[in-house]
């Protein structure tokens, strides 16, 4: 029997493979399907609430974008000690963002969180000290990404800090051969069967498009961010602070 919240998505042969998309099938099993998913997400979460405390500035706005259930928001939020700021929560999935608010309201801190359910690339930033894209910039497709980096830039005041995490693509194919396995094998001891990691493979196909380590770091350095460190690593899942 289904466990509540357990994901199941792939469980069963599916005739045809429909690409993924964060609709309300997803939310109930979100938290469940990311950290069986995500080698190191619980790690994620918490250190963007401990390195966000560090970079956030009186008086500044901070920025979840793509932000799904609020994981980052809530922990940026507990860990806020700077007065008078102001987090915004962005996620294009009205499903998503939905139980997000749930979430939001349901806790306790009084830092005041505005949610906008729109394309994160037309949202606007400014004044910001942070700007988290926890898994999100992948599903942005390829060709508007330097703009999506660019205008995050251009909203940052000088020593705001932007968090990037990210799945990574590998030019060299025996390292891209040697993390898709590993992967695939920390998604096998959570309890996922073979015939769901290759359906969920095959519905992430064209929606979920990774960039190499490179990639990333050219492009956070072309848009002008003069610090730029892979702060984490788990297998092929790597995290990003870069400095204005
Ligand atoms: C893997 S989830 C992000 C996980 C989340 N940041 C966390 O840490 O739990 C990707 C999210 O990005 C959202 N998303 C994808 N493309 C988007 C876009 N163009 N604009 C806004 N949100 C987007 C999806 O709806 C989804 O909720």
């Amino acid at each position: 029997m289904k466990k509540p919240g357990s994901d199941q998505l792939y469980a069963a042969p599916l005739d045809e493979i429909v690409s993924f998309s964060f609709d309300e099938t997803v939310v109930d099993v979100f938290p469940d399907m990311i950290k069986r998913s995500v080698p190191g997400y619980s790690t994620l979460i918490n250190m963007a609430g401990v390195l966000s405390s560090q970079y956030a500035q009186p008086g500044s706005q901070l920025y979840d974008l793509g932000c799904s259930l609020g994981a980052v928001t809530l922990s940026m939020r507990r860990r806020l000690t700077q007065p008078d700021c102001r987090l915004f929560a962005v996620d294009n999935s009205a499903a998503m963002l939905s139980r997000c608010r749930q979430y939001v309201s349901a806790d306790t801190v009084d830092v005041p969180v505005e949610f906008a359910c729109v394309d994160i690339q037309h949202v606007s930033i400014e004044r910001a000290s942070v700007v988290v894209l926890n898994l999100t910039l992948q599903f942005i497709k390829p060709s508007h990404r330097m703009a999506m980096i660019e205008k995050i830039y251009a909203g940052m005041l000088p020593g705001g800090a932007l968090l990037l995490s990210e799945k990574l693509a590998f030019s060299d194919e025996a390292e891209a051969r040697f993390f898709t396995e590993m992967h695939h094998a920390f998604k096998r001891s959570n309890g996922y069967s073979e015939l769901e990691v290759s359906q969920k493979r095959a519905a992430l196909d064209n929606v979920l498009v990774p960039d190499t380590r490179e990639q990333h770091e050219a492009r956070l350095r072309d848009v002008g961010f003069n610090e730029v460190r892979q702060w984490f690593q788990c297998l092929n899942f790597v995290s990003f602070v870069a400095v204005k």
